[in-house]
C-alpha cells in the first residue's frame, strides 16, 4: 500500500475508534476546535479525499473502484428490489451527491437503465477524472440538491435516489423536497444514509445532520445537536408513503410518491394518490 493509502487507512480507523471512545471524541473536539469548520473548506476536503481515492484507485476499497467504473455492473440491494418492483421495462434515475463516479450499477436484468449523476462538486471531480485519464460510465454534472428544480430545470425520474450524500448537504429538508419534486408520480425517492452521521462525526466538518427512523419513522435532525427534529414521514403524508429501516449502521428510506401528489411543497397536505410503496418487499 503507498504513503497516501496507509494514512487514509489509519485516518479511517481513527474514524471509527471516536464512535467509541468518551476521551477520543473529547480530545478530537478541542483539537478541531482550533480549525475553521467551513463548508468552504470541508468542501475542498471532499475533493481532496477523491483525488486520493482515484490515485490510488479506490484507496482500501479496491473492488468499489472497479465496480464504479464498470459499465455491466449490477445493481445493488436495496435498489435491486425496488427496480424489480417497478412494472416499467425503461428506468431514469437520478442520483443525487453522486460523487466522481456514481455508486449505482449501470445494469439490471429486464430493465434499460438511464441515469444521470449529479454533484455540487461535478466540475471539480471532472477535473480529476480528466487528470487521472479516467472515462466514466455515466459522468457527474453540477446541480446542488437543494436546486434541482431550477438546475435540472424540466426533467423528472422514475428513481431519485442519494446515498451518503443529502446528510452532508446545507439543507436536507429541501434536499427531499427538491427531490420528490423531480420523481415521477408513481415514483420513490430512495434514500441511504449513516444512522446519525452528525452525532457519530460530532457534527464536524459536513456532518451537521442526523437521519434516523424511529417507530417507523424517518426523522431528520439538526444542523447541529440543538437543531429541531422533524418527522419526515408526517410532513409528507398526503403526497408521499414513507418507508424506513435501519440494519444498524444506515438508515434506508423510500419514499413513494402518490400518483395525483402535488410536487410543488412538502408542506402542502395535497390528494391522496393510489400507490403503495415497496419498501417492505426491500428490507433486509
Ligand atoms: C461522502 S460523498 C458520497 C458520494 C457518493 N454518493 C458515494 O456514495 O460515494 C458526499 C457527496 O455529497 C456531495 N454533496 C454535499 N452537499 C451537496 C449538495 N448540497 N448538493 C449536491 N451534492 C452535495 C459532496 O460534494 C460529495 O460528493
Amino acid at each position: 500500500m503507498t504513503p497516501s493509502g496507509r494514512f487514509q487507512l489509519l485516518v479511517w480507523r481513527l474514524r471509527l475508534q471516536l464512535r467509541k471512545s468518551e476521551l477520543l471524541r473529547w480530545l478530537v473536539s478541542r483539537i478541531r476546535a482550533l480549525l475553521p469548520d467551513t463548508r468552504e473548506r470541508h468542501l475542498r476536503g471532499e475533493v481532496g479525499f477523491w483525488d486520493r481515492w482515484l490515485a490510488t484507485q479506490g484507496l482500501h476499497w479496491p473492488d468499489d473502484y472497479e465496480y464504479r467504473l464498470d459499465p455491466s455492473g449490477a445493481v445493488h440491494e436495496p435498489l435491486a428490489s425496488i427496480l424489480d418492483s417497478m412494472a416499467k421495462t425503461d428506468l431514469e434515475i437520478l442520483d443525487v451527491g453522486a460523487g466522481p463516479l456514481t455508486v449505482i450499477g449501470k445494469t439490471h436484468p429486464g430493465k434499460r437503465l438511464s441515469i444521470t449523476a449529479t454533484d455540487v462538486l461535478a466540475r471539480e471531480y471532472n477535473a480529476l477524472l480528466d487528470k487521472f485519464g479516467v472515462s466514466p460510465p455515466v459522468r457527474t454534472q453540477f446541480a446542488e440538491a437543494e436546486k434541482l428544480r431550477e438546475q435540472l430545470a424540466g426533467r423528472h425520474f422514475d428513481i431519485v435516489h442519494a446515498q451518503n450524500s443529502l446528510d452532508h448537504s446545507a439543507d436536507p429538508m429541501a434536499g427531499i423536497e427538491e427531490m420528490l419534486a423531480l420523481t415521477r408520480p408513481g415514483g420513490l425517492v430512495v434514500l441511504i444514509h449513516e444512522e446519525n452521521e452528525g452525532q457519530n462525526e460530532l457534527y464536524y466538518a459536513l456532518h451537521k445532520w442526523d437521519f434516523a427512523c424511529e417507530d417507523g419513522h424517518f426523522v431528520v435532525g439538526g444542523p447541529g445537536p440543538d437543531g429541531p427534529r422533524r418527522d419526515v414521514t408526517e410532513m409528507l403524508a398526503g403526497k408521499a408513503e414513507v418507508e424506513c429501516w435501519s440494519d444498524g449502521e444506515c438508515v434506508y428510506v423510500a419514499v413513494a410518491k402518490k400518483a395525483q401528489a402535488p410536487i410543488s411543497s412538502t408542506r402542502s397536505t395535497g390528494r391522496h394518490g393510489s400507490r403503495a410503496p415497496v419498501a417492505a418487499a426491500t428490507r433486509r
